[in-house]
């Protein structure tokens, strides 16, 4: 049988904290010979290390060219009684002298080995290490049968070889030393617990690292499949390329598990996306399916994390290792994270990241050079280092607790409820393709009587021809097993946008934050399903609670779209929201709760720097009305900048005509083409993932009507915005990132002319 088969021999059970490696040709059961075989190794390296020096000096000599007279070609002593294949040097009478005589060339042990006579034990011990090692690797070269697994331990046994002959250290000769791929496995991760869980409360981001640690473990000891197995496997993808890390793993990660002259690294430590996404498809279905089958014998306190919690994350995680624009792949990331709250590390480490030189290697493709910093922007390190001190909630402007403050967010308790598993949510329907199921008819019941009870200018029967209709969805709200509220919605695909049918909460629950956490959770589920507006016909009483949800009367959606799709009411409103998919809504209030903490201490940091207070001003005693601001003292010291220089429009109306005027005419220059609009998900995948703060020119437009650009500083920041977006997401040799510049250039000249900035 093959050492090498087997992809999960010797992993770790999930949820152990150690794991049992692997022996190349151990030929074993999982975890049984796997282990086995290393304690094996280890406990012959112990016997030989504590014999006496004669069989220290008869083992080495079977590795030492013979000195006698500088001229026989013996590279090896060899017993006149030899020992039986594999040697088994534990067991073997010790029965040797310096005088006994050589097999091969007649000379004597002692010569054989003149060179050992005034080495130090810890040496002659080293190179006994690597001698055992190298019997091993001969074993497992017979032993094994994949042809590409056999050439590598020939490889390695070679070079052992060579290292006791010569007295030297075990160094792989390679192209390229570790690590191979930045960011490594284990940074990646690293940057997806960041990415996706850093708005989490400490308690459920150290879940996270939790399950993030375990996973990073498991692939620690995973069994790499044969290049063989894999062409087999998957022929379409890059075997070359496979086979090259697979060779890597084995001489830097698996066999030095054994053979443990050889240095070890840790696969997550030196190995990148590239590695990752070769095995993690079949990685996921075995770990889920062990976990499975191990479930009854899980302890407690771990089987939510693994039975429940793992499955999720590894989902979450897939999306990202294998999406081609993830940030969390960028080099950027890793700059920006570095010292970031939650660094996570499998425990095991043997060398750190940072002791590794990366040799200088092929340039990224264009995706993974996207930056997420942006220019102007407070450093992300600033950010991080702040972050790490407001990890306890209770010290955050509204606490987290139970003990809700009038600052708290509506739908804060409703978020504290859904945690707890008080209620849920849950998105259901009729099918006519699919038996029924009776929990979930009597949730449409349930949903049907909330929808008439608080609608009751609804006929019932149209009520329930809806709900019951397997074109319309309910997002349902679970409380104690009944239907406590729910939204009822029909979703137009082709025409982009979500008829919002019937939306209530039972009377006894109103106001208690449901209906903004039912309406985040809808706004979720169809970020999810790309679906990006929101119609409804709102009763004359619900306008209020839907403009609270970012509802307006002002409708995005073209009429020709909706126009004879969506039902007409008599005496309600249409209203309309427009969703922004990079806004996790569920959570959005807790995160402009973080943010607002973030910025209080920066302001404080800022404020403890400066700690000299000046004089009051005492001119405007003598008769001075107004002084410019930058001639207060200390005032500059504070960090304030005057906007650059130029003319700042006290008037507002002449404010909103000059910026009308130079927006007109920006976007009517021939460059402006690329930024009359929002980026459309559709036509640039993963654009806001990259650029977190998007802007267009109709956004401006729209601004500008409604007079929010109350300084000329805020009108030419969210331009600059829109040109550094285009140049931070696209390449430079692009046409958008030319229309950027030349557009750039352009914007410049007017706001000149306008005498916005000085000429
Ligand atoms: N008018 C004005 N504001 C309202 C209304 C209302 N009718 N209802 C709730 N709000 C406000 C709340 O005061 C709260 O504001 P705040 O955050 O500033 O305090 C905010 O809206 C959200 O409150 P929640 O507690 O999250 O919402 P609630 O759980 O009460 O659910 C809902 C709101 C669904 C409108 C509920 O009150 C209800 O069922 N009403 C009766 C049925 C109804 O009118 N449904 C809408 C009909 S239109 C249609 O279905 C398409």
């Amino acid at each position: 049988m093959s050492g090498s088969a087997g992809i999960q021999q010797g992993s770790p059970a999930i949820g152990a904290a150690g794991s049992a490696p692997a022996a190349p040709g151990a030929g074993g059961t999982e975890g049984s010979g796997a282990t086995v075989g290393s304690a094996r190794i280890a406990v012959k390296k112990a016997q030989l290390r504590s014999s006496p020096r004669p069989k220290k000096l008869e083992k080495l000599g079977v590795y030492s060219s013979c000195k006698a007279e500088g001229a026989c070609k013996c590279n090896s002593w060899k017993s006149q009684n030899p020992p039986p294949t594999p040697p088994r040097t534990d067991q073997q009478p010790n029965t040797f002298n310096l005088q006994d005589p050589c097999r091969s060339c007649s000379h004597t042990l002692g010569d054989h080995v003149t060179h050992l006579e005034n080495v130090s034990e810890e040496e002659m011990n080293r190179l006994l290490g690597i001698a055992l090692d190298v019997e091993y690797l001969n074993t497992c070269v017979h032993k094994e049968e994949d042809a590409d697994t056999k050439q590598v331990y020939f490889s390695l046994f070679k070079l052992l070889r060579k290292c006791i002959l010569q007295m030297g250290r075990p160094v792989v000769e390679a192209q390229e030393s570790p690590p191979f791929e930045k960011p490594s496995i284990e940074q990646g991760v690293n940057n997806f617990v960041q990415y996706k869980f850093s708005h989490l409360p400490s308690k459920e981001r150290q879940t996270i690292v939790e399950l993030a640690k375990m996973f990073l473990n498991q692939i620690n000891y995973w069994q790499l499949e044969t290049p063989s197995q894999r062409r087999q496997r998957a022929p379409a993808d890059d075997a070359a390329g496979y086979k090259v890390n697979y060779t890597r793993w084995l001489c830097y990660c698996n066999v030095p598990q054994f053979c443990d002259s050889l240095p070890r690294y840790e696969t997550t430590q030196i190995f990148g996306r590239t590695l990752l996404r070769s095995v993690f498809t079949v990685m996921r279905k075995q770990l889920l399916e062990q976990a499975r089958q191990e479930k009854d014998k899980l302890p407690p306190e771990k089987r939510t994390l693994i039975l429940t919690h793992f499955p999720k994350f590894l989902s979450m995680l897939e999306e990202e290792v294998y999406s081609h624009s993830s940030p969390i792949w960028s080099e950027e990331f890793l700059a920006g994270s570095s010292g970031g709250p939650i660094p996570i590390h499998t425990g095991k480490t043997h060398l750190t990241f940072s002791q590794l030189k990366r040799k200088p290697s092929e340039p990224l493709p264009h995706e993974e050079t996207k930056k997420l910093r942006i220019v102007g922007d407070i450093p992300m390190e600033l950010i991080n280092e702040v972050m790490a001190t407001i990890t306890d909630p209770a010290s955050m402007l509204g606490p987290e607790t139970s003990l809700l403050s009038a600052h708290s967010a509506r739908d804060e308790a409703a978020r504290l409820e859904e945690r707890r598993g008080v209620i849920e949510f849950h998105v259901i329907g009729n099918s006519l393709n699919q038996k029924p199921n009776k929990r979930i008819l009597m949730w449409l019941v349930g949903l049907q009587n909330v929808f008439s009870h608080q609608l009751p200018r609804m006929p019932k029967e149209y009520i329930t021809r809806l709900v019951f209709d397997p074109k319309h969805k309910t997002l349902s709200l679970i409380k104690d097993g009944r239907v406590i509220g729910g939204i009822c919605f029909r979703m137009f695909p082709s025409q982009s946008f979500t008829e919002i049918v019937f939306c209530a909460v039972t009377s006894n629950e109103q106001v208690k934050g449901y209906g903004t956490h039912l309406m985040n959770h809808l706004k979720e589920y169809h970020i999810k399903h790309d679906i990006l507006n929101f119609l409804t016909y709102a009763d004359e009483y619900a306008i209020g609670y839907f403009k609270k949800q970012g509802f307006s009367k002002d409708i995005k959606v073209p009429m020709a779209k909706y126009l004879g799709y969506i039902k007409d009411y008599e005496g309600a409103t249409l209203m309309g929201c427009e969703l922004n998919p990079s806004i996790p809504y569920t959570e959005f209030s807790v995160i402009i709760k973080k943010q607002k903490e973030i910025i209080k201490k920066l302001i404080e940091r800022k404020q403890a720097q400066i700690r000299k207070v000046y004089p009051g001003l005492s001119c405007f005693k003598e008769g001075v009305r107004q002084i410019p601001i930058e001639s207060i003292p200390g005032i500059r010291e504070t960090g304030w900048k005057p906007v650059g220089k130029g003319k700042e429009l006290k008037d507002p109306d002449q404010l909103y005509s000059t910026l009308k005027t130079i927006l007109q005419h920006v976007k009517s220059h021939q460059n402006a083409w690329p930024f009359m609009e929002p980026v459309k998900k559709t036509e640039a995948p993963g654009y806001y993932q990259v650029i977190r703060f998007p802007m267009d020119l109709k956004t401006m437009s729209e601004r500008l009507k409604s007079r929010y650009y109350t300084t000329r500083k805020l009108f030419m920041a969210d331009m600059q915005r829109i040109f550094t977006n285009c140049r931070e997401y696209n390449p430079p040799e692009s046409e958008y990132y030319k229309c950027a510049n030349l557009l750039e250039k352009f914007f410049y000249t007017k706001i000149k002319e306008a005498g916005l900035i000085e000429k």
